[in-house]
C-alpha cells in the first residue's frame, strides 16, 4: 500500500505536491469514489482516476541504456524515426529520463518512475552529467577558463563547470574534451562549445550521476541495481 499522492506522482503526470493539490481540489477518484483528504493509501488493485483519466500502477523498473546514434530520446515519433524505447525489451511503459540528441551516444536512463524522472530533470536539482566531446579546433586553457566561469549560450548563461582536455590531434585540428555539467539545457554542450568558437563533431555521455556506461556496448542496456537506484534517488534530492 502506498500513499495516493505518491502513486499519482509516480505515474508521471505531476509532482507529489501538485498531486496533493489535485486531491484536495476534488480531481481524484479511487474506485469510483471521490477522495479529497490526504493520507489515503492505495494498492495495485485500486483504480485511480485523475481528471476523468485512469492512471496506471505498475512495478517500477529502471534501465541504463548505452544509446547509439540515430535514435530519438522519446517513446514515439510521428516521423517514424527510431526511438530509444525500441531498444529495450519490456512491457512496462518506460520513458527516458531527459534527452540526448539524435546523434549523441551514451548513458541514458529509462524508467516508468515519473516521480524520480521529475526530480532528476527539475532545474533546481543538480545531478552531474559527464560528456566526452570530440570537437573541431584546439581546446586551450582559455576555453577551460571560459567554461569554468560560465558561458552565454544565447538565452542562458551556464553555471561554472569543469572541463579537461583529454587528447589533442593538432594535425587534424581535433580535440577530445571531457566536460561535467549539472544543468541540462537544450543542446547545452554543443552550444557551450559553439559559444567559445569550437564545433562539436561527436558527443558521448559517459556518466549520469552515479551511473556510467561501463560494460555496455552501444545499444546494450541493463537493469539498474537496487543500490544504484537508492543513490540516484538521493542525488535527485540534492
Ligand atoms: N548537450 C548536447 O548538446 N547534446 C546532448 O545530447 C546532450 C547535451
Amino acid at each position: 500500500m502506498e500513499r495516493l499522492q505518491k502513486v499519482i506522482a509516480n505515474s508521471g503526470i505531476t509532482s507529489r505536491r501538485k498531486a496533493e493539490e489535485m486531491i484536495s481540489a476534488g480531481r481524484v477518484k479511487v474506485n469510483g469514489l471521490l477522495v479529497t483528504t490526504l493520507g489515503e493509501k492505495v494498492s495495485k488493485k485500486d483504480i485511480i482516476v485523475v481528471d476523468g483519466k485512469e492512471i496506471s500502477i505498475e512495478e517500477n523498473v529502471y534501465f541504463v541504456l548505452n544509446k547509439p546514434s540515430g535514435y530519438l530520446s522519446s517513446v514515439s515519433d510521428d516521423k517514424n524515426r527510431k526511438v530509444v524505447v525500441d531498444l529495450i525489451n519490456t512491457k512496462k511503459r518506460i520513458f527516458p529520463i531527459g534527452r540526448l540528441d539524435y546523434n549523441t551516444t551514451g548513458v541514458l536512463l529509462l524508467t516508468n518512475d515519473g516521480e524520480l524522472t521529475n526530480q532528476l530533470i527539475h532545474p533546481k536539482h543538480h545531478v552531474e552529467k559527464e560528456y566526452v566531446a570530440t570537437v573541431t579546433g584546439i581546446f586551450t586553457s582559455k576555453h577551460r577558463k571560459l567554461f569554468s566561469a560560465g558561458v552565454d549560450i544565447g538565452d542562458y548563461v551556464t553555471a561554472p563547470c569543469q572541463s579537461k582536455l583529454v587528447k589533442m590531434e593538432k594535425k587534424i585540428n581535433i580535440s577530445i574534451v571531457n566536460v561535467i555539467i549539472k544543468e541540462g539545457k537544450y543542446h547545452q554542450i554543443k552550444r557551450m562549445f559553439e559559444a567559445v568558437g569550437l564545433k562539436v563533431k561527436k558527443l558521448k555521455r559517459v556518466r549520469f550521476g552515479n551511473i556510467t556506461d561501463k560494460g555496455l556496448k552501444l545499444g546494450e542496456y541493463r537493469l539498474m541495481k537496487p543500490h544504484e537506484i537508492k543513490v540516484i534517488r538521493e542525488l535527485s534530492k540534492n
